[in-house]
């Protein structure tokens, strides 16, 4: 495998109430058991800011980690109504946030937001999920590769900032459609976006990918033959404790 642990990131997206914290309680049940494999993945999960400081509280000494799915693009307070700030997030003691999502670009983020967010996320000692992806359209005029790279450039402009960022890699085409690229066109994708940013920042340090966009309990038994794959961000498939504990038992079968 690429890295030492493999992410398995469940984006609830707009879903959960007070008692969803059961669904929680079984994800962390059945790694509590897994011993033959839970050393070697990490669990995130990311639901809706109603339910943050709910889960961190009741997720404080586990090994489940809580991401928020999104932040503002100021810090501390502010006159941003509806908004949370970095800050904020930090505070209630969440590790991650997903920055970049599809569905929050679609609605007029662009990416000097999302470096702005980025930015600050960082500031506050929080690790970055970071969504990328290419549209249908890009994908058939065969630009993919350059419209992920902008994605990228756009956001990391440090060599330092790479270490606190997983980058999600989800086409948008992909997102909630059943559909998953086929493995050579993912592997190429990210083989090169790998290497491509190990020669731009000079470094050797591995950048870790996800890949996310219909990973199911079917899906994975493909996906998870790509090595160079560092993890998962699932969307449907999350909200139900079965769906997301069979996708971590198929990656490991
Ligand atoms: P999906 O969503 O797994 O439902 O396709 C993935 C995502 O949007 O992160």
């Amino acid at each position: 495998m690429a890295s030492n642990s493999i992410y398995f990131i469940g984006n609830w997206k707009m879903f959960g109430i007070a008692n969803s914290y059961k669904i929680l309680d079984k994800i962390n049940h059945f790694f509590q058991k897994d011993k033959k494999n839970n050393k070697k993945y990490k669990i995130i999960i990311a639901p809706p800011f109603t339910l943050l400081q709910k889960f961190k509280e009741r997720y404080k000494d586990k090994k489940i980690l809580i991401s928020a799915q999104n932040c503002h693009n100021q810090d501390y307070y502010g006159a941003y109504t509806s908004s949370i700030s970095p800050f904020m997030i930090k505070k209630i003691g969440v590790s991650h946030v997903i920055l970049g999502h599809s569905e929050v670009r679609q609605s007029g983020e662009n990416s000097s937001i999302i470096r702005e967010k980025t930015l600050l996320a960082i500031k506050n000692n929080l690790k970055i999920i970071l969504c990328i992806g290419e549209n249908k359209k890009d994908r058939s005029r065969n630009i993919t590769l350059r419209v992920l790279k902008k994605q990228i450039l756009n956001v990391i402009k440090k060599r330092s900032s790479l270490k606190k960022i997983l980058i999600a890699y989800e086409p948008i085409w992909s997102i909630g459609t059943g559909k998953v690229p086929t493995n050579n066109e993912l592997k190429r994708n990210i083989i090169y976006l790998k290497k491509y940013l190990k020669k731009k920042f000079n470094t050797k340090y591995n950048t870790k990918f996800l890949y996310g966009g219909s990973v199911d309990k079917n899906t994975i038994n493909d996906l998870k033959k790509i090595k160079e794959l560092d993890g998962f961000l699932v969307g449907g498939a999350s909200r139900s404790s079965k769906n997301f504990i069979d996708i971590i038992k198929n990656f490991y079968k």
